[in-house]
């Protein structure tokens, strides 16, 4: 059993945060039409060894010769031989890496930012609430959640997919349901005809759940507009600010607070976030062009 980790300890290139590092794509999963898993190894054994993050942090990805992208960690931080990025491919990097193939190599920057802050959480329920993509970085939050059930009340993951096949990690998501050491709730904005859950967007699936507000943490990501709706909805129940937190997107360039591209008010994403308690972003959360 790993012990929760509240910053990673050691980061790749610490003293060169802009020199990317090389991995080699292992493996290929196919999550949906356009998004798939990439399982990476570190070609350098001694940085595969050393490399620790925690659960909500990115790395900088690069294809050669065409850019980088801020993409999450999915992996589990338990597994130090491994980790794996959940990326859709919408742009120029992500459809670069579309047309790679195991064997090729991707450069790595990272680990950056703070990720879920699991240790003021613990004791208390967990509400994990992701739209689309974003059950990448909540996945391994459930790997650490699950390694230290202990450690956590009740535990209950809201996922929302457009469909039914663009549901991420779907055996995983069966595993998770069976073993029944969280509550799972799956709704699709379109349903078909072997679907028989829930129809909807995913704030729907909040009026369905009886939370106890004075002890729950809630943690969110998803599309822009579902995290403004789930907070709002979980701020109305009267769950705390300061234990409601939003994983938050932002167009990134160095990832390291040094060029401004990320700015969010008076925050860095890269730096600062992309995990937020909606406390300390209540100013600015919810406004346009900030
Ligand atoms: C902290 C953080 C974590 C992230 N984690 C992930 C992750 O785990 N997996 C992942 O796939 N992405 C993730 N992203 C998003 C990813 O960084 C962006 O989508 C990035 O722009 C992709 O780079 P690109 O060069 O392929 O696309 P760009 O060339 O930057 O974009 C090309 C075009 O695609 C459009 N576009 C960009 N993103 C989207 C979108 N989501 N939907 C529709 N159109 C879009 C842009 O408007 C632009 O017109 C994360 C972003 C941040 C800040
Ligand atoms: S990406 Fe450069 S400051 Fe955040």
């Amino acid at each position: 059993m790993i012990a929760v980790q509240d910053r990673a300890s050691v980061v790749c290139h610490d003293s060169r945060p802009m020199v990317p590092v090389t991995a080699t794509i292992v493996e290929i999963q196919e999550e949906s039409s356009n998004t798939r898993t990439y399982v990476l190894q570190i070609d350098d054994p001694a940085l595969r060894s050393a490399y620790r993050f925690e659960p909500g942090q990115f790395n900088m990805v690069y294809v050669f010769g065409v850019g980088e992208a801020a993409i999450s960690i999915s992996s589990d931080p338990a597994n130090n031989e491994y980790l794996a990025h959940t990326i859709r491919h919408v742009g120029s990097v992500t459809r670069a890496i579309a047309r790679m193939k195991v064997g090729d190599k991707l450069g790595l920057r990272g680990p950056f930012g703070h990720g879920w802050p699991i240790s003021r959480c613990r004791g208390r329920d967990i509400l994990m609430v992701a739209g689309g993509i974003g059950l990448a970085p909540i996945r391994p939050l459930i790997y650490a959640i699950l390694a230290n059930r202990g450690q956590f009340g009740r535990v209950v993951l809201m996922y929302g997919g457009r469909s039914p096949s663009d549901l991420l990690y779907q055996k995983e998501l069966a595993a998770w349901r069976d073993d029944g050491q969280m509550d799972l709730l799956v709704s699709v904005d379109y349903s078909i005809a072997q679907w028989d859950g829930p129809v909807g967007v995913v704030t729907d699936l909040i009026k369905r759940l009886r939370i106890r507000p004075d002890r729950t943490s809630v943690m969110v990501c998803g599309p822009r507009m579902m995290n403004r709706h789930v907070t709002w909805q979980l701020l109305r129940l009267r769950v705390a600010p300061d234990q409601l937190f939003i994983s938050l997107e932002r167009n990134m360039r160095c990832g390291v607070g040094r060029c401004g591209h990320c700015q969010y008010g008076p925050k860095f994403v890269c730096k600062d976030g992309p995990v937020f308690s909606y406390e300390s972003i209540r100013e600015v959360f919810g406004k346009e062009e900030i």
